[in-house]
């Protein structure tokens, strides 16, 4: 029986979490240039591409977790911490499809020309504004909620590792099985 995620889990578990460090750090980073900057249009168009590769990979990890048994929390978990971190790692899948969803929604009623990858986007014919901008500040809401997700799951790791002394984080690390 295995005692790690798979290799495939692993290594896509920790790109996505560089490639989400990578996409949040371009919208904090466009504030400091000017409006209609280069820099700050290709922040911009790296935003939505990294944004994007996150959605595919994160629906890539849906598939590649389907075709393996999660391996075993060892001392195992009480059944209401169990149920407890099911609900977080859904709530989590939900939130980074859900987020670049929104984003691409957004742009795509925007009513402008839009490009991912420098790649142009479909757009709706006809713009409209008022779905476009309840869609961007759902899209910010949920971007902001991301932040205190993701210190709540790393700090369940580190209170696993540490804390309870189990084998929660050694299992989404690299080594041997
Ligand atoms: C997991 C992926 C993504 C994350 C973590 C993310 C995160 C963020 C954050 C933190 C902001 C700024 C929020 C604020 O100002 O309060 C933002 C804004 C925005 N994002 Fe994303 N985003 C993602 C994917 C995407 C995608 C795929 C698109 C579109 C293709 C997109 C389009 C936008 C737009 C249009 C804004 C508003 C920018 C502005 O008004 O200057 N995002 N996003
Ligand atoms: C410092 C940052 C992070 C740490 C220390 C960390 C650690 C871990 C650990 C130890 C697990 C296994 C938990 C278990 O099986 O009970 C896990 C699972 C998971 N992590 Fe992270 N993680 C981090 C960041 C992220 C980010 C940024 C995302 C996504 C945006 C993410 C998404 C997930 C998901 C969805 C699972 C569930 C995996 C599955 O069972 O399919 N993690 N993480």
């Amino acid at each position: 029986m295995r005692t790690r995620y798979s290799s495939a889990q692993i290594v896509l578990h920790w790109l996505v979490f560089v490639l989400v460090v990578l996409t949040y750090t371009t919208m904090d980073l466009k504030g400091a240039f000017a409006k209609g900057s280069f820099a700050r249009e290709l922040l911009t168009l790296t935003h939505y591409s990294l944004g994007f590769c996150v959605l595919f990979l994160m629906c890539v990890r849906l598939f590649v977790r389907a075709m393996y048994v999660t391996p075993a929390i060892k001392p195992a978990l009480p059944q209401w911490q169990h149920c407890l971190s099911v609900t977080l790692h859904t709530i989590v899948y939900l939130t980074f499809i859900g987020l670049p969803v929104l984003g691409i929604l957004s742009q795509y009623f925007g009513g402008h020309d839009w490009t991912m990858f420098t790649i142009r986007m479909p757009r709706s014919y006809l713009a409209d504004l008022p779905l476009q901008k309840q869609l961007k500040t759902l899209h910010e809401w949920l971007a902001n909620t991301g932040y205190y997700l993701i210190g709540l799951h790393a700090f369940a790791a580190l209170w696993h590792h540490y804390g309870r002394r189990d084998n929660t984080l050694i299992r989404m690390l690299p080594g041997k099985d």
